[in-house]
């Protein structure tokens, strides 16, 4: 059965798509507290590194598979290497995003109480000092934030049915420049707070000694995460990449987006949380805690101005989750339908059905589940590990060793050149990269998240 596959319409599409999958969650909440863990700007440094050294080649990988075969993960494997175990590889990657959609959406399901929070004025009338509870009490109440993830799942869902162009791009379009603003927004009050400069310079000057090997290994899985790579979503939106685009270009334009956006995060972040004298190290409840604060801090005398200010920032979060879980989303529902031959439609409604029991589960080790413990870490934290320290630098490696080993020099050099027209000099740069030294780096992340 041969169907009329989806392209995405322009480079800005391209870019706003993979860029919209790429900034998310990871950037706004993730990165800052983990890089609050491992000691800031020492920390940003290797994260750089990590992202342009290891994690763009692993993005060009995933590119070229994806564009070449103009398939799903296990169809791009079959119809590249066909007759051999590859696609087993490939359906690996399609398990690990819905693992990943599954605890993502709670979070989404925390900006979307956030939003609500802000439009009634939630944060404006109490005490600043009474804010950070909020967050424990909500994530550990029984049904509140179930509400949440349930209602961030329905619009996921609704989006993906809407189709790749009609769906995913255009809300990737309208989403992401929103984004930027408004997050340069809370940068530029968040530096007005008093102490804020101590948080500054936690972000500007770099203290080495943080710098241990885990704190490596975090950062790789870091911009693994950030980058949306490892999973097959990279390689299911660049199956829908026309011919004649650039990859080299598109995939420099989403790294370097998603490199910005995570520091701008950490400038919105790292000053209030020194100015509000919180910790830099407090973990995933970290952006919740924080920006509440500053927005009833801000609103003090100004509850008007502050509401809507919160409320747009919130907004701005739930629509940089929604342009990322949607990817995930994506690359199961393209699965289904390229392979299975399912309707859209029934595809996208079981899998939001599967991960969204599964989220429930996420959902519930913040409270009433919060003793059961798989290897020591609640559910919802053990997910967390399990995709960013195992499942994506394994995917990442799959598809790394897939385009440096097993497909011809040729292929690889005409998909990323578009025939010999584009990046004909960089191609043995890319190509060295892809073939040695991302398989390299990330067979020794491996060895440090097995013994350290
Ligand atoms: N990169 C996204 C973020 O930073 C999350 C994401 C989307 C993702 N798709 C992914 C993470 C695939 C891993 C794999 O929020």
């Amino acid at each position: 059965m041969i169907k009329q596959r989806e392209n995405f319409g322009s480079r800005f599409a391209v870019i706003a798509a993979m860029a919209g999958s790429a900034v998310g969650l990871g950037n706004i909440w993730r990165f800052p507290f983990v890089l609050g863990e491992y000691g800031g700007a020492a920390f940003i440094l290797v994260y750089m590194m990590a992202s342009l050294v290891l994690a763009l080649p692993i993005f060009y990988a995933e590119s070229i598979i994806g564009r070449r075969s103009r398939c799903d993960t296990f169809g791009a494997m079959k119809k590249l290497a066909p007759g051999t175990a590859w696609r087993w590889a490939g359906l690996l990657t399609i398990v690990s995003p819905l693992l990943i959609l599954s605890y993502y959406s709670v979070v989404g399901g925390w900006s979307v109480e956030y939003l609500f929070k802000s439009l009634s004025f939630s944060f404006t009338e109490v005490p600043a000092e009474k804010i950070p509870d909020f967050f424990g009490r909500f994530i550990s109440s029984p049904w509140q934030p179930i509400f949440a993830h349930t209602a961030f799942m329905l619009i996921v869902a609704g989006i993906v049915l809407a189709g790749v162009s009609n769906g995913i791009e255009l809300f990737s379009k309208l989403a992401m420049p929103a984004l930027l603003v408004l997050i340069l927004v809370i940068v530029g009050y968040s530096l007005t707070l008093p102490g804020s400069m101590k948080g500054v310079e936690y972000l500007l000057k770099p203290d080495f000694s943080r710098l241990t090997p885990q704190a490596y290994a975090a950062a790789v899985g870091q911009a693994f995460f950030s980058l949306s790579l490892g999973v097959g979503t990279i390689l299911t939106y660049s199956s829908y990449v026309k011919k004649d685009e650039n990859l080299m270009v598109s995939g420099l334009g989403t790294a370097v987006s998603d490199l910005v956006f995570a520091v701008i995060s950490a400038f919105a972040v790292m000053p209030a949380v020194f100015a509000a004298g919180l910790q830099p190290g407090a973990g995933p409840g970290l952006v919740f805690e924080t920006l509440p604060y500053i927005f009833n801090k801000m609103g003090e005398g100004l509850p008007m101005l502050s509401t809507l200010i919160s409320s747009v920032f919130f907004a701005a979060i739930l629509a940089a989750a929604l342009t990322s879980a949607i990817s995930m989303l994506e690359v199961g529902v393209a699965f289904l339908t390229d392979e299975k031959g399912m309707k859209r439609r029934s595809a996208t409604l079981l899998l939001a059905f599967l991960c969204w029991v599964v989220g429930v589960l996420c959902s519930l080790s913040f409270g009433s589940l919060s003793r059961i413990k798989v290897l020591g870490l609640s559910f919802f934290d053990f997910l967390d590990h399990l995709c960013s320290d195992w499942l994506l630098p394994l995917g990442g490696l799959i598809f790394t060793l897939f385009v440096g080993w097993k497909m011809s020099k040729a292929d690889v050099r005409d998909e990323f050149t578009n025939g010999g027209t584009r990046n004909v000099r960089i191609f043995g740069a890319v190509y060295f990269l892809m073939r040695y030294v991302a398989p390299v780096g990330i067979v020794v992340i491996f060895l440090t998240n097995l013994f350290l």
